[in-house]
């Protein structure tokens, strides 16, 4: 069986064996006490972010405060409890805020807004149609790249709060064509785990523009028990490695990406069964030249009646997938993720591969 499931970014694990020079080490006299640590981290880490935002040119930082989580998974619960308080605050409703993503989406976020048990804001499956007829305050998170599809989404509700999740806004998956760069109202969210692949090392981060937003969020991870400090000493120690290599871990990922991708393109063509994600190619401004997006995941639509159980039809196959119905589509679409080691990958080519011509 090939775990096609989850996202863990083992993608990474052999660049990093060609680099043991951004090996992070700490001595047991290290780091005792709450407070202590050789140097102060957090503002390195704050400022190994900005520097690589500027590098990369995907987001605006100036003017904007940057507060780091445990993971992006924090970091988006966070942002989802300042938005929800905004909106109440602003409101002329008194129902609770609705949490809404537009299908299909990361089947996360209906967990990371039902997980807090909140009366104040809830998720919703309504349409965002209804959702604007029905003049109700909404949150929204809007995930670009998108997971699973690797859309590009924006808002969709006008006069919604928006969380814009960034998690693969970077070169490795997709042309970088502008900056991010959102008014006070908005929050960028980014995560350590897809850049570099160090997804245990729970490091995520969000560039807020409006003070209040900010502050709220810093308190609510302060509430949670803050971020350990060797996490952060190993991420910054990281990022500043892929700022100082400029940007090397992106030029490997990227190539990988392209293999799998043209492989998957050449699997797809000439068959009828299995439809995947169209892909767009567009100006790469940290590149300089023309890019193809590479998204981190293959959205799977199964066209034939036999297949209406995408995800059964492909772990029959012998591929562990998501099933289509978690990013709120339904049992004819399954995800998988891409980004496991290259042995793995082309294991489940092979597999995809025989299932296409069945
Ligand atoms: C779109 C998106 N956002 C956020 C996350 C969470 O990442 P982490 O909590 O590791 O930062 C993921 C993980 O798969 C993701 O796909």
């Amino acid at each position: 069986m090939i775990d096609s499931e989850s996202g863990t970014p083992y993608l990474y694990e052999r660049y990093w064996l060609q680099h043991p020079e951004a090996e992070f080490r700490l001595l047991p006299s290290d780091n005792i006490g709450y407070l202590d640590f050789p140097g102060p981290v957090l503002p390195r880490l704050e400022a190994a972010i900005i520097r690589l935002h500027a590098q990369v040119g995907n987001a605006i930082t100036e003017g904007r405060r940057i507060v780091v989580g445990v993971g992006s998974a924090e970091v988006l619960m966070a942002s989802m409890w300042v938005q929800a308080g905004a909106a109440m605050k602003s409101s002329t409703s008194n129902g609770p805020v609705q949490v809404y993503s537009q299908p299909p989406y990361y089947s996360a976020y209906p967990e990371v807004a039902t997980a807090l048990g909140s009366r104040d804001f809830t998720w919703t499956n309504m349409s965002s149609n209804d959702l604007s007829s029905a003049q109700q305050d909404v949150v929204e998170f809007a995930c670009s790249p998108n997971n699973p599809d690797g859309a590009l989404q924006n808002q969709t509700i006008a006069g919604s709060r928006v969380i814009h999740d960034h998690a693969y806004y970077w070169p490795h998956y997709t042309p970088i064509m502008h900056p991010v760069d959102y008014g006070p109202q908005d929050i960028a969210v980014f995560t350590l785990s897809k850049l570099t692949g160090h997804a245990s090392s729970r490091i995520g981060w969000a560039v807020v523009g409006d003070p209040a937003l900010a502050d709220g969020m810093q308190q609510y991870v302060n509430w949670h028990g803050n971020i350990p400090l060797e996490s952060q000493a190993r991420a910054a120690t990281l990022l500043e490695h892929v700022i100082g290599s400029q940007g090397g871990i992106f030029s490997y990922g990227r190539v990988e990406m392209q293999r799998r991708w043209t492989l998957l393109s050449d699997l797809a063509a000439g068959q009828q069964r299995f439809t995947f994600q169209s892909r767009q190619a567009a100006f790469d401004h940290w590149s300089g030249r023309t890019e193809m997006a590479t998204p981190p995941y293959l959205w799977i639509r199964c066209n034939q009646e036999r297949d209406a159980d995408c995800a059964m039809t492909l772990q029959q196959a012998g591929i562990t997938p998501r099933d289509g119905q978690k990013f709120g589509a339904s049992a004819q679409y399954a995800r998988l993720s891409l980004l496991m080691r290259q042995m793995d990958f082309d294991k489940m080519a092979l597999k995809l591969e025989r299932l296409m011509m069945g």
